[in-house]
């Protein structure tokens, strides 16, 4: 018989061995993900959090995690993404049947009043745990965005492209650069309900721009320019993943980031972002990264092609369903 409760201090140790197991599991399916994914839960006790746990016949069989509201408004998106969500974590016991755990524990985070007036609830899970997938997707869940990765073991041949130069942005590029990406927003948020532009969508891409374009040492922003006019950008940077920062993506190291990327409407599908990845990539070898990574949404038609197409292999997928 399924039943769901609030944690207590005194489940964490039950609780760690079962996120071990489950991430254990995980493991075998993709041995890219990091060790360890416990951290969540413990920043749910001492930080405003909370943590439920499923019980069949006393054994305990699922916990699902919620991680204090949390508000785009804070982060660097805060004009393009105005929403505020939870984030939540769920670990099931493996071989346990899925659904009915999921559907329990997300019925306590939905009558969770820490959850005030959030818009939705945010969940990261390994793409290779297609058991999980279906969990979520049956409790209502969709793909809101994929982590992909490159390994650095194979890098494209870009066709060299007739009168188009590719360069690092100076200042006087921002505004073309906040343009181009109000311009990609606009167009991912035409592929995912879930996105909600800020009528304030430009200003927002400025300050955003401002950010990727500042001068330093770990990010650039590269640019392709024809006759003097910014075409496409892609800003790029380096990401540490530390062994004693959990829960990570991936193993310990230092990783390639792909932050935001686009090309002109309608300069697209001419070999501009194929050619400016080749660019990126080779900053990424200069630095010496293991691997590079990119958020990108499934949703999106073209993006959902692109990526694979440069030898990005899906790891991770947030999940997005709205408060009920
Ligand atoms: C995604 C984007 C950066 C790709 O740049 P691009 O210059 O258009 O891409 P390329 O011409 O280099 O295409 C490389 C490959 O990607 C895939 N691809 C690109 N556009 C595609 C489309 N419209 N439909 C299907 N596949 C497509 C193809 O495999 C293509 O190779 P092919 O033309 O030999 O078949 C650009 O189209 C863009 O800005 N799109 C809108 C905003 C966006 O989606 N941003 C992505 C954020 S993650």
């Amino acid at each position: 018989m399924l039943s769901t409760r609030m944690a207590t201090l005194a489940d964490l140790a039950a609780i760690q061995a079962l996120t071990r197991a489950r991430t254990m599991h995980q493991h075998q399916l993709d041995p890219r993900l990091p060790e360890d994914l416990v951290l969540p839960v413990w920043l749910a006790f001492v930080d405003g959090g909370a943590t439920w746990v499923a019980e069949n016949d006393g054994r305990m069989v699922g916990v699902l995690c919620a991680e204090p509201e949390y508000w785009y408004e804070e982060s660097a998106f805060s004009n393009v993404f105005p929403r505020s969500y939870l984030r939540l974590r769920l670990y099931i016991l493996p071989g346990v049947a899925e659904e009915p755990v999921a559907a329990g524990l997300m019925a306590r985070a939905d009558s969770w009043p820490g959850a005030g007036e959030v818009d939705g609830m945010m969940l990261l899970a390994p793409c290779r745990d297609g058991a999980l997938g279906e969990a979520l997707a049956a409790v209502g869940f969709a793909p809101y965005h994929t982590i992909a990765i490159q390994p650095m073991t194979w890098r494209p041949a870009a066709a060299p492209l007739d009168g188009i130069g590719i360069r690092a942005a100076t200042r006087r590029d921002i505004g073309p650069v906040a343009g181009l990406m109000a311009e990609s927003w606009r167009f991912h948020a035409a592929h995912q309900p879930a996105i909600r532009l800020s009528p304030c969508l430009l200003d927002g891409c400025e300050q955003q721009a401002r950010q990727l374009g500042a001068d330093r040492d770990d990010q650039r922003l590269l640019l392709a320019e024809q006759d003097g006019e910014v075409i496409a950008f892609f800003a790029i940077g380096l990401n540490i993943q530390q062994a004693n920062t959990r829960p990570g993506l991936f193993m310990p190291g230092i990783y390639g980031d792909i932050f935001e990327v686009a090309v002109r409407e309608n300069r697209r599908r001419g070999g501009v972002g194929t050619a400016l990845f080749e660019a990126a990539w080779a900053w990424f070898a200069a630095q010496g990264t293991q691997a590079v990574f990119v958020n990108y949404a499934p949703t999106n038609p073209i993006s959902s092609r692109f990526w694979p197409r440069l030898g990005f292999v899906d790891a991770w997928t947030n999940w997005w369903r709205d408060r009920r």
